[in-house]
């Protein structure tokens, strides 16, 4: 608990609702994590990482996963002393806020069921992203996961590692997840410019999620006549010509029409 904070400390930019979609994901994709009561499961917390200036987004994430488990704990971390001082207004038995960073603060018994970390990593180096990835599963409990990812300002589009934990004390990648909410039209690439840390320096030949994008890219193209039935469709459309090039992506309509692309790893 004493110990001194891993990371450094970053721009706290924050907005409204900005990570409602991250939330809203992770009730559809995994709500049984939310209210998972069995052994250790039962104490144990959703952790927002870096939640930055003003505690706004964990508040909103507390309020929307509550309605699913109104005992479940929370606990936003911040690196930054005064950013801690600004939310403890709003602690109460089951919102807690400390100062911590990569080395989760918490204490004797305390274990973690998720955390969302978001628009945090984006700020470090590529070479800071397996030691932060590391740290951090040594507190997530076995099936436990991580969302880690960047958004734009108001969180219309945002892409997310997906990793759970597993026995080993270490992270399998589950997937790459993409949210649009169409407000800025629908645009391959602009997802490409907010790719998490480990993605956004290696979109270039040989790399694997240059293919994914070039391929993406194709399938939009393809399906364009999508496009006279709405932004929607044509994502949907595009997706399914992805999927007919041999990505392991989710068609499933609950993803599809309301903006999000899963791409299994
Ligand atoms: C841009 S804000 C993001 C706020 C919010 N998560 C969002 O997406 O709107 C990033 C915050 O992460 C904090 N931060 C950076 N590194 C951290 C670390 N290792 N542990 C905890 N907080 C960290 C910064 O102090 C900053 O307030």
């Amino acid at each position: 608990m004493n110990k001194k904070p891993e990371g450094v400390s970053t721009r706290g930019k924050t907005a409204d609702n900005r990570l409602r979609r991250v939330d809203n994901f992770m009730l559809l994709y995994e709500p049984a994590l939310l209210t998972r009561a069995d052994g250790p499961f039962a104490q144990s917390m959703f952790v927002d990482l870096g939640y930055g200036f003003d505690p706004r987004t964990t508040l909103e994430s507390a309020a929307r996963f509550r309605k699913i488990n109104p005992d479940l704990k929370i606990l936003g971390v911040e690196i930054d002393k005064e950013r801690v001082e600004a939310a403890l207004p709003f602690a109460d038995e089951k919102t807690l806020f400390r100062l911590g960073g990569f080395n989760l603060p918490l204490e004797n018994g305390e274990t973690v069921r998720l955390i969302r970390a978001f628009n945090v990593l984006r700020q470090y180096q590529e070479k800071d992203f397996v030691s932060a990835y590391d740290r951090l599963a040594e507190y997530v409990l076995p099936g436990g996961l991580m969302i880690e990812g960047t958004s734009t300002p108001f969180g219309s589009v945002w892409a997310a590692n997906l990793v759970r934990r597993v026995e080993s004390a270490q992270w399998s990648l589950e997937a790459l997840v993409f949210s649009t909410n169409f407000h800025t039209g629908f645009d391959v690439e602009e997802f490409q410019t907010i790719l998490p840390k480990n993605y956004i320096h290696r979109v270039v030949k040989g790399e694997p999620i240059f293919d994914f994008f070039e391929a993406w890219k194709r399938s939009a193209a393809e399906t364009a006549f999508a496009k006279a039935f709405g932004l929607k469709q044509w994502f949907a459309a595009s997706i399914d010509a992805l999927s007919q090039k041999g990505f392991e992506v989710d068609c499933r309509k609950k993803w599809l029409s309301k903006g999000y692309l899963i791409w299994y790893l």
